[in-house]
Parts: C-alpha cells; sequence; structure tokens
C-alpha cells in the first residue's frame, strides 16, 4: 500500500504516520507538509530514517508541486493539512479559507486527474456547529459551521461531496471531535494547560469554563482512520467521537490534579467570539460498519499525555519559540486585560 499524507508533520498527522508504519509492515507513507508553526519535522524525528517514509516540503495549494507528488502513483490520500486553531481563524481568516478551501480542491483535482482509489478527508465536529442540549449530531445532520475555521472545513467537506458526485472521486469523509495526546501544538485547550500550569501561570478559561468537549485520545483516531484507509465504503461519512464529554473547567481540575497545582491558578477571561457551547457526536456508525471504538478512558489518556509533556521539555521549546510565541503574547495579552477576578 503506498499512501500520501498531507499535513503528517502536525499533531494528528504525526502520530497517524507513526502509526501506521507499526501496524502495518507493507505501507510505504509520503507526507506532503508545507511545515507552517503547526508542523514540526521532530514529530517525526524517530521515523525518518524508516525507509518505508518519505518527506515532501510542499504546499497543498501549489498544483505543481501537489501533481509531483502525486506522480509517484498512490493508492489512497489522507488528507489533514489545514490551519486548525479557532482562535486564529478569528483574527485572521485568509490562510483558513486558502488552505482549507483552495489547497482541498487542488488536492480533490489532483486525485480525479490521477485517478485516486481513496481520498480520506480530515474534517471535523465543528461543521456541525453548536449542539444544543440533549442533541447529538449524525452524519445526516445539516452543516451550521459557526467560526471562520469551521467554515472553512464545512466548505471543504462540501467540494469533497460534490467532487465525489460530480467526478466519481472515491472520497470518505472523518468527522471527528477534540484529539489530545503527545505532540499536540500547545496553543489547544490540553498542552497550553499543561505546560502554564507547570511553570505557575495564570490558565485563560474562556467565559464561564462551562463549553463541553468530547475529547479522544490521538491513538484511538488513528485506529479509526487505519480502518476507513481499509474498509470503509466509499462515498461515505463517519462521525468519530469519545462519547464521554466534558466542560473545559472539569478538563482543567483534572490536569492540575495530576499535576499537583493549585485551582488558584485558574482565570476566567473574556469569552471566544461566537464561541460553541457544546459538541456531541452519535458515532453509532462506525461502531457499526467498521467495528471502532475508542480504547483509552479520559484518565488514561490524560496522564500519558502529562507524562509526555513532561519527558519532552526540549520539543516544548522549540514549539514555543517564533511565530508561535508572537500570537501567544498578542492574544493573550489583549484577553487578559478583561481577566475578572
Ligand atoms: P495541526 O495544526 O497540528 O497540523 C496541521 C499540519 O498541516 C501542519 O503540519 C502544517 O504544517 C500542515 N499544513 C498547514 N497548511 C498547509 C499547506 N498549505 N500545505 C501543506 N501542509 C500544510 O493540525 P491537527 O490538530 O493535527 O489537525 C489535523 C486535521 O484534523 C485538520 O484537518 C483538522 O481540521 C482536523 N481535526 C483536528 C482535531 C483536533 O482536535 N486537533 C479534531 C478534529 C479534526
Ligand atoms: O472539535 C474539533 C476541533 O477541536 C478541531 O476541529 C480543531 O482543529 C481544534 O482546534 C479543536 O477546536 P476547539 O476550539 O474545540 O479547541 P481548543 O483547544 O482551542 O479549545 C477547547 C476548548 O477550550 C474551547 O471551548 C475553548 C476553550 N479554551 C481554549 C483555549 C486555547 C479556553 O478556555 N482557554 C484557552 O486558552
Amino acid at each position: 500500500m503506498k499512501i500520501l499524507v498531507t499535513g503528517g508533520a502536525g499533531f494528528i498527522g504525526s502520530n497517524f504516520v507513526r502509526y501506521l508504519l507499526r501496524s502495518q509492515k507493507d505501507v510505504e507513507l509520503f507526507n506532503f507538509d508545507k511545515l507552517t508553526y503547526a508542523g514540526n519535522p521532530e514529530n517525526l524525528s524517530d521515523v525518518a530514517d524508516d525507509p518505508r517514509y518519505h518527506f515532501v516540503h510542499g504546499d497543498v495549494n501549489d498544483r505543481r508541486a501537489v501533481d509531483r507528488v502525486f506522480r509517484h502513483g498512490f493508492t489512497s490520500l489522507v488528507h489533514f493539512a489545514a490551519e486548525t486553531h479557532v482562535d486564529r481563524s478569528i483574527e485572521d481568516a485568509s490562510p483558513f479559507l486558502k488552505t482549507n478551501v483552495l489547497g482541498t480542491h487542488c488536492l480533490l483535482d489532483a486525485a480525479r486527474r490521477f485517478r485516486l482509489s481513496r481520498f480520506i478527508h480530515i474534517s471535523t465536529d465543528e461543521v456541525y456547529g453548536n449542539a444544543p442540549a440533549g442533541v447529538s449530531f449524525t452524519e445526516e445532520s445539516p452543516l451550521a459551521p459557526c467560526s471562520p475555521y469551521a467554515a472553512s472545513k464545512a466548505s471543504a467537506d462540501h467540494l469533497v461531496a460534490a467532487y465525489a458526485n460530480t467526478f466519481g472521486v472515491p472520497a470518505v469523509v472523518l468527522r471527528c471531535t477534540n484529539n489530545f495526546g503527545p505532540f499536540q501544538f500547545p496553543e489547544k485547550l490540553i498542552p497550553l494547560i499543561i505546560t502554564d500550569a507547570r511553570q505557575d501561570k495564570p490558565l485563560p478559561i474562556y467565559g464561564d469554563g462551562m463549553q463541553e468537549r468530547d475529547w479522544l485520545f490521538v491513538e484511538d483516531y488513528c485506529h479509526a482512520i487505519a480502518l476507513a484507509l481499509e474498509t470503509a465504503e466509499l462515498g461515505s461519512v463517519y462521525n468519530v467521537s469519545a462519547g464521554a464529554p466534558q466542560r473545559n473547567l472539569s478538563v482543567v481540575r483534572t490536569i492540575l490534579r495530576h499535576l499537583g497545582k493549585p485551582e488558584a491558578l485558574v482565570q476566567f477571561v473574556e469569552d471566544r467570539p461566537g464561541h460553541d457551547r457544546r459538541y456531541a457526536l452519535d458515532s453509532s456508525k462506525i461502531h457499526r460498519e467498521l467495528g471502532w471504538s475508542p480504547k483509552v478512558g479520559f484518565e488514561e489518556g490524560i496522564r500519558r499525555t502529562i507524562e509526555w509533556y513532561q519527558a519532552n521539555s526540549a520539543w516544548l521549546d522549540h514549539a514555543l519559540s517564533g511565530e508561535y510565541r508572537d500570537f501567544y503574547h498578542r492574544h493573550y495579552a489583549r484577553r487578559a486585560k478583561t481577566i475578572r477576578t
């Protein structure tokens, strides 16, 4: 099996590359990544010398570079590459539209011309928008994205469906809830809280901290993607979720308990504009059709995640340098002004 992965130097992509190399002998993987602030070759330094793994530096918007890589002749593509942080999309949506919409279009076009056998599109639960209390979205629920990030991902989903319908591109769409685990960039809630709490910094909790997310350990998601690569019905959409939603404040308290840090570090700050209160998915389809279910509970996953961040401070130092530091200071300096005491 010869597979092209886009965005494999990011959080989920790098975990997936490692997962597939470990679980399948007969696989050759090409990782096509632009290496934005979120893409880090260090995420895959342990497999860099594996003869089955190849890194290609490139942008999914660059049609010529995309064509060049497609000429290697792949059976399947797993498309992770995206701008992924909601707060950044609120600050400036342009890179989100470029990469998430136009970049996906560029790949769909190549998939059609090169007659790819399987296009796994990595979407998100955020395309359904805010879930009212008691509601779990199914794959048939209408898309109602609320943030610029979510709107860019929903646009990509529509393009994938249109290319499947119009040109027969053999697509499978996965819509997953929040992932956590090793190698997640420390702008996202869980690694941010681990990193800042370890340094006794104030922990910025948006609004009242009562928003709900359904955290899935990244290894479980990698397993779901691998199953989709092998057996998912072409033309299908699958929701993927842990089935154990939690409020943000409860996640933060669990991390503080593991680290032995005081709750006094929590600081309520101005809410994210347009903040989705709740995400909830019905993922019975993937259980039923592909036999997938999550194996790592939140307690075990968070323990493993915290241990990984504690053991990898050099990785963290590198991630926390440069462009990221600028965003962090700009973003949190603005929010800090409105901290409620
Ligand atoms: P990430 O931000 O950690 O990594 C994104 C990767 O894409 C980086 O390696 C980056 O360099 C690369 N990239 C960005 N723009 C590119 C471009 N123009 N060309 C080539 N490469 C480019 O992302 P992640 O959190 O691992 O998310 C991966 C995918 O999963 C995304 O599509 C995201 O929407 C989706 N998703 C993420 C989560 C989550 O909780 N992290 C949940 C559901 C869905
Ligand atoms: O639901 C899947 C999505 O999960 C993915 O599609 C996105 O790519 C990914 O970024 C993630 O989006 P969220 O906005 O849910 O993740 P984030 O880690 O940014 O925030 C999680 C929750 O924590 C959310 O309710 C906002 C809140 N939060 C976040 C940060 C960074 C805070 O309260 N304080 C913070 O500093």
